[in-house]
């Protein structure tokens, strides 16, 4: 028989709190953040309150992704204004969900900056309507017409007839967006790297050549985007005293 002395008792007693609150904080976390397709689904379905998207693009993403949302390509930093919302709301969740992998955003989108559903749908919404960069980083001129080609015989049937994107496949909007990106991306979603990538594209893009990539990538980044185009020189009015300098110069 086992003699509890009051220290005893106490360290007993601290543990089976422990046990307990750590339980009720298991249970809050489920409610904050419900595993990825419910999260996924409630936020396509509801009602963006983009003055909350728009604070939380200025506090976060406006840090990384530019205070237009441009990013930067030298440093891997994909443009996503302009980016179909859905797609933006389906990239967010997969990051949570550790379905895509990056450590530098990762950090950012954890339950704690975005608390759940609500916060994705708002800041989607709001990025999703930025207008797009003027000066994205762009592919060969020379490749264009090659890549075309290459682009309608492979990609058209999913991204759209000029890379616009396809909501309801989640099929990203890839016309205008910074080659280099592209290009990773797509080497990603090739290797397997990007687990969330669709399965069906990965078997259809197998065979293409590093060539034929760059001529399809040079294409893609070439394209005027459907959705509206920034002026030369805009600056989003929505973010003020943003400090520019340590931006490349041609995209401050
Ligand atoms: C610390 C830097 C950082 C912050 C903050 C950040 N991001 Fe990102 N984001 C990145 C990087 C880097 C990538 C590219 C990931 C990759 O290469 O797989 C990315 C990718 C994305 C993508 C996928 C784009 C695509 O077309 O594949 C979306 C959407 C996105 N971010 C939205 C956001 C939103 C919305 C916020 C704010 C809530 C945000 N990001 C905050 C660095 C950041
Ligand atoms: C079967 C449909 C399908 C086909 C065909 C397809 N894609 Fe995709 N692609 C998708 C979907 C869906 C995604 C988003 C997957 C995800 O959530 O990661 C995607 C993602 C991408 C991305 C990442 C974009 C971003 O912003 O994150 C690039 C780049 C891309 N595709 C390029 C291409 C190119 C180039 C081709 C043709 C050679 C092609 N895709 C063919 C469906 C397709």
């Amino acid at each position: 028989m086992t003699h509890f002395t009051p220290r005893k008792r106490f360290v007993v007693a601290l543990l089976a709190g422990a046990v307990a609150t750590g339980g009720v904080q298991a249970e809050a976390f489920k409610k904050i953040a419900p595993p990825h397709l419910k999260e996924f689904e409630k936020a396509l379905r509801l009602k963006p309150d983009i003055d909350n998207g728009r604070r939380l693009f200025r506090r976060i993403c406006s840090t990384c992704h530019g205070p237009e949302g441009w990013g930067v390509p030298a440093s891997g930093y994909p443009e996503i204004a302009g980016q179909l919302k859905d797609v933006i709301i389906k990239q967010l969740a997969d990051f949570r969900a550790g379905n895509r992998d990056n450590p530098i955003m990762n950090a950012f989108v954890t339950p704690r900056v975005l608390t759940g559903p609500q916060d994705i749908a708002d800041v989607a919404a709001y990025v999703s309507q930025l207008p797009m960069s003027p000066r994205n980083e762009r592919g060969f001129a020379l490749r264009i017409e090659e890549g075309k080609k290459l682009y309608q015989k492979l990609c058209a049937d999913c991204h759209g007839d000029r890379g616009e994107g396809d909501p309801k496949r989640h099929a990203p909007r890839i016309q205008g967006q910074h080659y280099s990106y592209l290009m990773r991306q797509f080497n990603w979603i090739r290797n397997g790297y990007r687990r969330n990538a669709n399965k069906k594209m990965q078997e259809q893009i197998q065979n293409i050549t590093s060539s034929e990539q760059v001529a399809i990538m040079s294409y893609l980044s070439n394209l005027k985007p459907d959705h509206p185009v920034a002026p030369e020189g805009w600056h989003n009015p929505d973010i003020t005293g943003y400090d520019r300098s340590w931006r490349p110069a041609k995209l401050r």
